[in-house]
């Protein structure tokens, strides 16, 4: 009995010393990520397939692979939609850590913000109603044409309208431009290929064709957007590469794009 007693003694005492053996090792685990705080990610998320809300939650390409790059990078992320206009708002003004939205990496934004190494390859490209005479770029001289404001896709329309021209109509979102588009207020909208082929894919009622125009509009690649001067950019550019390595990158691509990347695009 006593000796039993005693058993029964030594094994509340170990699994004691197991359990907080292993609490020690928790909180250890834990203050190492307490250093690194959860970092504020801003996008725009109304560009689908990219990022758009689903019932109020943020989902799409970019939001798979923010997440699977931060977490290769090992830092706790919150990716929050503000608005095109307030993300660049944000970053310059060091409220918000980075931004992943599609965004372009363009000489003008380098002057005031870092960008990841590139991510994704993208080019402007028409939408307009069946039927359109609009053929390429050049037709859409002296036509009305929606865009998202601030974007490159209001760049490309500036070189050929002109800048400041009336018949540039600029938007908060790209939706907003093609909903002008179906109410017949516009002739033509310019966003990026990959989005506006998934609208036309998902609203075939909506009698929409697209035209490509490779000699106006160059290609352009996607990057995260840090602040200028970000500590944070040698990390993600690692754990972008190491994504892209390891295949997490081509298995999200295909989980949204149903084909295999050409990784080959992204370091030519
Ligand atoms: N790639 C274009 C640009 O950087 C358009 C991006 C718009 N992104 C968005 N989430 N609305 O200007």
């Amino acid at each position: 009995m006593k000796a039993l007693k005693l058993l029964s003694i030594v094994m509340v005492f170990s699994l004691m010393v197991i359990l907080s053996a292993c609490g020690t090792s928790k909180t250890n685990g834990s203050e190492n990520n307490s250093e690194k705080k959860t970092l504020k990610v801003v996008s725009n998320a109304e560009y689908a397939p990219f990022e758009y809300l689903d019932k109020g939650k943020i989902k799409g390409f970019d939001i798979d692979l923010m997440e699977a790059i931060a977490k290769e990078a090992g830092y706790k992320i919150k990716i929050e939609h503000v608005g095109w206009d307030p993300l660049f708002v944000e970053i310059k003004g060091k409220t918000a850590d980075l931004g992943i939205s599609a965004i372009t990496i363009n000489e003008e934004r380098q002057q005031t913000y870092d960008f990841s190494t590139p991510y994704f390859v993208s080019t402007n490209e028409i939408l307009v109603p069946k039927g359109s005479n609009i053929k390429n770029a050049m037709d859409l001289k002296n036509k009305v044409v929606g865009v998202q404001n601030g974007t490159t896709g209001q760049e490309v329309v500036e070189a050929i309208l002109g800048k400041n021209s009336s018949n540039l109509k600029k938007f908060d979102s790209t939706n907003l431009a093609i909903m002008e588009m179906k109410g017949g207020g516009a002739s033509a909208v310019v966003a990026d290929n990959t989005v506006v082929e998934e609208y036309v894919k998902n609203n075939p009622q909506e009698n929409m064709v697209l035209i490509k125009d490779e000699v106006n509009f160059e290609k352009e690649f996607y990057g995260l957007m840090f602040p200028k001067g970000s500590k944070l950019k040698a990390d993600f550019d690692k754990a972008i590469t190491k994504v892209i390595e390891n295949g997490t990158y081509a298995k999200i691509y295909k989980q949204w794009f149903k084909v295999d990347p050409d990784l080959n695009l992204l370091t030519e």
